[in-house]
């Protein structure tokens, strides 16, 4: 890790301030996003003097490539050793407009895959750089599918819906950029377990009842997912989806490269 730069998304709090930290912690140089400058600026008062506090906002494509053009300064030609994907949201208003729904994708999946593609010159130039995407439990279950009339908000996909198309979606993603880069970097989706979080906090009353009452077991594979990005074993997890720190064998689509290649052709027409 040793300076090596990490962009993390999603900075400001829960799971992306934590990996930060523990980026940091081990040496890395960490460029820190999310919307709050205030919210970075504690993160960065952890992280050390060389951590870089950038404002974007991921449901706007310009804030994006804004954004990948300020990574691109901060390198100043230097590679780009990873990028942790750890922004998201979950809207459950459901009174919210569909082009209030339509954030939820567009932040949590389709702006992380517009800042990927948008810094792949600077992963590849770093030997083995890694993209590690935040996702949940949700990219184990079989059949979720994204629904991308959804996602263009020409239908009232809803919120939980939302977010589980997006965590499957990140597993898409993955593989995708596990084919496209050939060894030359890798990518991993990865469930942090439950943490305890403002997202966390918004959960409906059962969900959130449930995260309680597994709080106690779940909290050691929390304390994996932290530190997964900093585990050696998940260099050797390249490209798999990884839960728990063990690579998951069963994914949730049958490995049909043409429909995943389809998918995110038509997925690129929303970037
Ligand atoms: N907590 C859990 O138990 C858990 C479990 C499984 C998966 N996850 C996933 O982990 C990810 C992070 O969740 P968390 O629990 O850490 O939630 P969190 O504490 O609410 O953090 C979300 C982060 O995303 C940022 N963000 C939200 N909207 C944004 C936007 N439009 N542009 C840029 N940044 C934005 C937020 O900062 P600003 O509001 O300042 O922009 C914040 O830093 C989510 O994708 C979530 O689904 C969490």
């Amino acid at each position: 890790m040793k300076d090596s730069v990490w962009l993390v998304t999603g900075a400001g709090s829960g799971v992306g301030r934590t990996l930060a930290v523990a980026l940091a912690s081990s040496g890395a140089e960490v460029i820190l996003a999310a919307r709050t400058r205030q919210a970075l600026e504690d993160t960065a008062a952890w992280c050390g003097e060389r951590a870089l506090v950038a404002e974007v906002d991921l449901a706007d494509p310009s804030s994006v490539d804004s954004l990948a053009a300020v990574v691109r300064q901060r390198l100043a030609g230097r590679p780009l050793a990873g990028i942790l994907h750890a922004a998201g949201v979950m809207l459950w208003d459901s009174a919210a407009t569909p082009s209030g729904w339509s954030r939820v994708p567009l932040v949590n999946a389709v702006s992380p895959w517009r800042l990927t593609l948008a810094l792949e010159p600077s992963l590849l130039a770093a030997p083995g750089a890694r993209v590690l995407f935040v996702a949940g439990a949700a990219f184990t279950l079989n059949g979720v599918r994204p629904h991308l009339e959804y996602w263009k908000g020409a239908q009232n996909g809803k919120g939980m819906t939302l977010a589980l198309e997006a965590a499957a979606a990140k597993v898409l993603m993955v593989r995708s950029l596990h084919r496209r880069w050939l060894g030359r970097a890798s990518a991993f989706a990865f469930h942090p377990g439950f943490v305890k979080s403002s997202l966390a906090d918004g959960l409906p009353l059962p969900l959130s009842f449930l995260g309680c009452v597994a709080q106690p077991f779940l909290s050691a594979r929390c304390a994996n997912g932290e530190f997964l990005a900093l585990d050696a074993g998940a260099g050797v997890l390249s490209g798999q989806m990884v839960q728990n720190r063990r690579a998951v064998p069963n994914c949730p689509f049958p490995p049909d490269q043409a429909a995943e290649t389809a998918w995110l052709n038509e997925l690129e027409t929303l970037l």
